[in-house]
């Protein structure tokens, strides 16, 4: 069959518009039809150079849809089911999934490494040659052939175009604060980054029960929304003092007890061990460039200070995903405040643009 996609021929080039072949899916394989995609910063740092990627590929890996057609053995979905597309394809089988690490799955780094399915071989092809997408999801394509493990079913009655973002953004900040710290009730924790991850971090903590959550982000507007979805104090890094002074003279000159990176950047992954209070938590979720490095004072270890980073939330999907839909159908964890708009994929760039200037919190495609 054909399918509409937005499509990455070259690095820091806009996406083009294209229409691809996709091949039926094989055993163990699903076809979805997305209805709706979030665009997440993984996909920005793909464009621009930050994260591996080969082209031609079809970004996107924030989606949400309905299942179309089966291929042989698949017995957990069937045509008509409606599921969030997932970062891992939970195989079960490899060492960190039996070691109930599936947000660590070892096909999940293959898949992640190549951008082509499971055997190997892609399901998008132009002109009889391979095009990649990424995380054998692609969800800038109206269409397209998942793993199984891929896909986590959601009731009927929840709204695709708002719960896409539980596919990575919401599970990978919810998940950080609910599952990689587990936020202690009555906490003190401070966010760098308020994009759809940092937002998201900032909701699993109030949802955990956090006393003081403090929002750091340039910009005004992510401040504002910040304070709607919990945050009780935010700081704009840029201004007198720096983010670590700050965040110190909101917590009585102590630190936080957890400080959280969501951005991607050596300074802010260095600023979160500056704010701690002695045996504080950093959390470091933002990707950034794999080849920095990062330098920490020896001073917090003598503070038992600690760093961990965050993959995925540090989530079971088959677990999570359905508990974070239910958060929202309760009212608890709020999505439709996080999408600034919605937007048809031939508007993705625009969205791109505004995604490089720090503006809105996300856009998600409807098809
Ligand atoms: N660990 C994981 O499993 C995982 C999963 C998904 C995304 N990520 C990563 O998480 C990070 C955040 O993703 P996102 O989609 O929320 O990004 P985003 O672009 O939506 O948000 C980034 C935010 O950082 C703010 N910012 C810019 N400069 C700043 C500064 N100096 N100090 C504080 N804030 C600043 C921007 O204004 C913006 O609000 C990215 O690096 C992404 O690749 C990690
Ligand atoms: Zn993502
Ligand atoms: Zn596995």
């Amino acid at each position: 069959m054909k399918t509409k996609a937005a499509v990455m021929v070259e690095s820091n080039k806009p996406l083009e518009i294209q229409e691809f072949d996709l091949e039926a899916p094989k055993a163990g394989e699903v076809l979805i039809k997305y209805t709706a995609s979030g665009i997440c910063h993984s996909d920005y740092s793909i464009l621009h150079g930050v994260m591996a990627g080969k082209v031609p590929i079809i970004l996107g890996h924030e989606g949400a849809g309905i299942v179309q057609e089966v291929g042989a053995g698949v017995t957990s979905l069937a045509p008509g089911d409606h599921v969030i597309a997932v970062l891992t394809p939970t195989c079960g089988k490899c060492v960190m999934c039996l070691e109930d690490k599936p947000f660590l799955c070892s096909q999940m780094a293959r898949i992640l490494g190549t951008s082509k399915m499971l055997d190997g071989t892609t399901r998008f092809s132009q002109n009889g040659k391979p095009v990649y997408h990424m995380g054998a999801l692609g969800t800038f394509s109206e269409y397209s052939v998942v793993h199984e493990g891929s896909l986590v079913k959601v009731g009927e009655d929840v709204p695709l175009e708002k719960v896409c973002l539980v596919g990575c953004g919401v599970t990978t900040g919810v998940g950080a604060a609910v599952n990689t710290a587990n936020v202690k009730e009555g906490s003190s924790v401070a966010v760098i980054g308020c994009g759809g991850v940092g937002l998201s971090i900032i909701q699993g903590a109030r949802i955990n029960g956090a006393k003081q959550i403090i929002a750091v982000d340039p910009v005004p507007e992510k401040r504002e929304l910040a304070m709607s979805l919990g945050a009780t104090h935010t700081v704009d890094p840029f201004a007198e003092g720096g983010p670590i002074k700050q965040v110190k003279a909101l917590t009585g000159g102590l630190g936080v007890h957890y400080a959280f990176e969501a951005l991607g950047r050596v300074d802010t992954t260095e600023q979160t061990w500056g704010m701690l209070r002695p045996a504080g938590r950093a959390i470091i979720v933002g990707m950034t460039d794999q080849r920095e490095k990062i330098k920490l004072s020896a001073k917090g270890l003598f503070a038992e200070k600690r760093i961990k980073g965050s993959g995925y939330g540090s989530s079971q999907p088959q677990r999570d995903i359905p508990r974070f839909v239910d958060w929202y159908l309760s009212g608890q964890l709020k999505l439709d405040e996080m999408i600034t708009k919605e937007i048809n994929l031939e508007d993705i760039n625009q969205a791109f643009e505004e995604m490089g200037r720090g503006e809105g919190a996300r856009s998600v495609i409807v098809y």
